[in-house]
């Protein structure tokens, strides 16, 4: 968070407790002002349950949530300078599209007029073009309209913070790659703070200034999307990131360890020492992994049968079999092509160890 910023939203040591069941559990972070902060985690780890305290659909058992400052744990929903978009979406059926943005409007007494510009200016911030939406039915909209839908009516409310619970997620991945682009300029051009939920690292890293990792109620890791890809916490944060390589092993005295494989194990190279019989992870990622040519030596080698390959565009995945059941993915520049048998290496300063 950018230091010289105040917080719009500090949450302070919240815990939320379903009977003896712990969903959040001891969560802090503050948001700054205008700052797109997304909470990523598998599911069951308490993305919902969190955003549902922001909000005031559910109160903490322990803790305090704060608004500028102010302590907002016993306020209502309608009280709060806060808006959330639902994974469900939760549009007025009945009502056009039109009508449904409007809807924070006429609640709030606005007038005609001013509810009708407002909405044709959001309808077009969010490429719905009003001449063909404003009074089209909602229930007439795609699954991509209605999203836009959403939105422009959250942002009708004109709260201080927007909260998003996996509003994506419903859609296939063109569209949610366009959308996370227009949702990132939309928060850019309006500066408002936003609050994102998804189970995507990947989408969070588009999107986001910062991202929190959230495991079994916890916080694993808070950061800058570039902070936690290169320096992952531990190997559950690793594994958020997608394809990488993620080695099981058992330090062996020095820098070296025993890689168990499952059917053998290969004596390693690593990049720091370890207290004898640590066990760990050993991250590479796939552009990390080389095909050693003939007599080229690396940090460490191990021999790999090459199973298939996919072309990503300018490179080429590799899919490579180290024995049965224990394989690793290799990214290569398109030139290098492989098959066959190989030796597969890479340099101890491109591993790297993490907890489990
Ligand atoms: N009202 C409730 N009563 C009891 N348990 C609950 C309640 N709400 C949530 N939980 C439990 O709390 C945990 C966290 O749920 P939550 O909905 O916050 O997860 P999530 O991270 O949003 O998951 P998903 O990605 O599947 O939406 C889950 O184990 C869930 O079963
Ligand atoms: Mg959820």
């Amino acid at each position: 968070m950018d230091e010289s910023a105040a917080p719009i939203l500090e949450v302070a040591g919240v815990t939320k407790r379903f009977g003896k069941f712990t969903a959040v559990n001891d969560v802090s972070f503050q948001i700054a002002d205008g700052e797109f902060f997304t909470l990523v985690g598998p599911s069951g780890s308490g993305k919902t349950t969190l955003l549902r305290m922001l909000v005031g659909m559910e109160k903490p058992t322990e803790g305090a949530l704060k608004i500028r400052g102010q302590t907002v744990n016993d306020l209502p929903p309608n009280k709060r300078p806060t808006c959330m978009v639902f994974q469900s979406l939760a549009l007025f059926p009945h009502m056009t599209v039109g009508k449904n943005v409007e809807f924070p409007l006429t609640i709030r007494g606005a007038g005609e007029s001013e509810r009708r510009t407002r909405a044709w200016e959001l309808l077009k911030l969010l490429h719905l073009d009003p001449n063909r939406y404003y009074n089209k039915n909602v229930t007439q909209c795609s699954g991509g309209e209605r999203q836009r839908v959403a939105l422009a009516r959250a942002l009708a409310y004109d709260p201080d913070i927007l909260f998003f619970d996996e509003p994506l997620s419903a859609l296939d991945a063109r569209l949610r790659k366009m959308l996370q682009k227009e949702l990132k300029d939309i928060q850019r051009s309006t500066k408002k703070t936003f609050c994102y939920v998804t189970h995507s690292l990947e989408e969070a890293m588009v999107m986001s200034d910062r991202v929190a990792i959230l495991r079994a109620g916890v916080i694993e890791q808070i950061g800058r999307p570039d902070e936690i890809y290169a320096a992952p916490k531990n190997a559950f944060v690793a594994e958020f990131m997608g394809e990488v390589n993620l080695l099981d092993i058992t330090a062996a005295g020095g820098a070296t360890a025993n890689w168990d494989t499952g059917r053998k194990t290969y004596p390693l190279n690593l990049p720091a020492p370890l207290e004898p019989g640590a066990a760990r992870k050993l991250l590479i990622r796939p552009e990390s992994l080389r095909f050693l040519k003939e007599g080229e030596t690396a940090g460490n080698a191990v021999p790999v049968k090459i199973l298939n390959e996919f072309s990503l565009g300018s490179r080429i995945q590799y899919h490579v079999e180290v024995v049965p059941g224990c394989t690793l993915t290799v990214e290569r520049l398109r030139e290098e092509r492989a098959s066959g048998e190989a030796l597969l290496g890479w340099e101890l300063a491109d591993s790297q160890i993490l907890e489990s």
